[in-house]
């Protein structure tokens, strides 16, 4: 691939960056991805990422997957940000975790493989950010963050729509200078605004203490994976649903009157084992989108059956075009996703139990 001949061995330090912040600031070319892990990367990344993030990284393709070939992004982001936000994803968020570790799909050369890929899009010198704390007043930094942040990333950094910057496995790996950067230059082409010349360094770096008062530690240990697949149809000899043959999308509302009804359906938990694990609509099978193939002979073609994701459509609907082609019509995709269902307070569990 011809993109290997960009990256030179050579290593520059320099002294200052464009941008007038007291972050001391290192800047090298980027070392290279082998060209063959990157190629099989890219395989994995057609398969398991570009349906929210894009074919080329733009982002966006589902709802808030960041632009992970942003610039600003590329030349920021460690390899160790870049892999361990794929392995173990950002739980809480439609971003699963995607190594085996935590129930994905991808074991560690993988991961390497993909984060490799990725880095194929940085375009410009990789940034080395300073390892130093930021020192701010998370208080003073509270009025800001409501001001000027909270409708993108949420009161507490976690009711989203955008990045959730309250997340436990974000503040891990984003370290204070990393922050202080995004927030000064923004993510260019996003609406992520650059707030250079509109805050001052040390509102700055008031916002950034209160992010890091917000990192607590980290779950750890692996996460069981869901076993056999277990009864599909809850109600076998239950009536027929009121879904319509044809119509992709179904509301969250008429699924569940169904349910409540005794209605002979199943649901399909189109996400990751991760996601399914942590939590999903009690009684619904997990058959990832990935490969769902793998799962086509276990699955009745004359019941019901609704497929479901968090982002809300890509990857139940990806499920969905799966059973489709291979001749299933009784199919439809729960609207809204999963994490409606679960705020109206719809049945959910835990666990790897259907
Ligand atoms: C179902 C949609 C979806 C899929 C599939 C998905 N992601 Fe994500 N990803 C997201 C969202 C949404 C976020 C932002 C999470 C948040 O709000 O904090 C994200 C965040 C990320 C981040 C962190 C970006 C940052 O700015 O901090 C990386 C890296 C990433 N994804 C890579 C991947 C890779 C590689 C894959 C495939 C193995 C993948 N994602 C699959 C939706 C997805
Ligand atoms: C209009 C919405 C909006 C506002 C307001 C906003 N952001 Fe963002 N922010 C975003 C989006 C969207 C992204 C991700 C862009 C991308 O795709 O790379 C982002 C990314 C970031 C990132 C980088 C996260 C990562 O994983 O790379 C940080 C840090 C951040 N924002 C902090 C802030 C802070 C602090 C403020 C207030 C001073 C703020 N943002 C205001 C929309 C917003």
């Amino acid at each position: 691939m011809k993109m290997t001949s960009r990256w030179f061995l050579l290593r520059t330090c320099v002294a200052a960056m464009a941008l007038a912040s007291p972050i001391a600031a290192c800047s090298s070319t980027p070392s290279g991805p082998s060209t063959t892990s990157a190629e099989v990367g890219a395989t994995h990344y057609a398969k398991t990422c570009a349906l929210c993030h894009g074919a080329h990284g733009e982002g966006y393709v589902a709802d808030n997957a960041t632009a992970l070939n942003n610039p600003e992004f590329l030349t920021t982001a460690s390899d160790d940000f870049l892999r361990r936000s794929i392995a173990r994803g950002r739980p809480g968020t439609t971003m699963s975790a995607w190594d085996r570790l935590h129930g994905g799909p991808h074991d560690e050369d993988a991961i390497v493989a993909i984060a490799a890929y990725v880095r194929t899009w940085q375009k410009e010198p990789t940034v080395t950010l300073s390892e130093a704390r930021i020192n701010g007043d998370a208080t003073r930094g509270a009025a800001t963050y409501a001001a000027r942040c909270a409708s993108c990333h949420g009161a507490t950094g976690i009711e989203g729509p955008n990045v959730h910057l309250g997340n436990a496995e974000f503040l891990a790996v984003a370290s204070d200078a990393f922050l202080e950067r995004a927030i000064l230059r923004g993510r260019p082409g996003t609406t992520m605004q650059g707030y250079q010349g509109k805050l001052q360094f040390a509102e700055v770096a008031d916002v950034v203490a209160l992010l890091r008062s917000w990192a607590k530690p980290v779950a750890t240990g692996d996460v069981p994976i869901p076993g056999t697949l277990g009864p599909i149809i809850a109600h076998p000899d239950g009536p027929e649903p009121a879904f319509v043959v044809g119509n992709r999308y179904t509301s969250a509302d008429a699924i569940k009157a169904e349910l409540d009804r005794g209605a002979a359906f199943g649901f399909l938990d189109a996400r990751p084992p991760s996601d399914y694990v942590t939590s999903h609509i009690a009684g619904a099978a997990s058959v990832p989108f990935y490969e769902a193939k793998d799962y086509l002979f276990a699955l009745p073609k004359d019941k019901w059956l609704v497929s479901y994701c968090g982002c809300p459509h890509a990857e139940s609907g990806q499920l969905a075009d799966a059973l489709l082609a291979s001749g299933f019509t009784k199919v439809t995709v729960l609207d809204e996703g999963f994490y409606v269902w679960k705020d109206r307070g719809y049945p959910v569990r835990t666990g790897a139990i259907p």
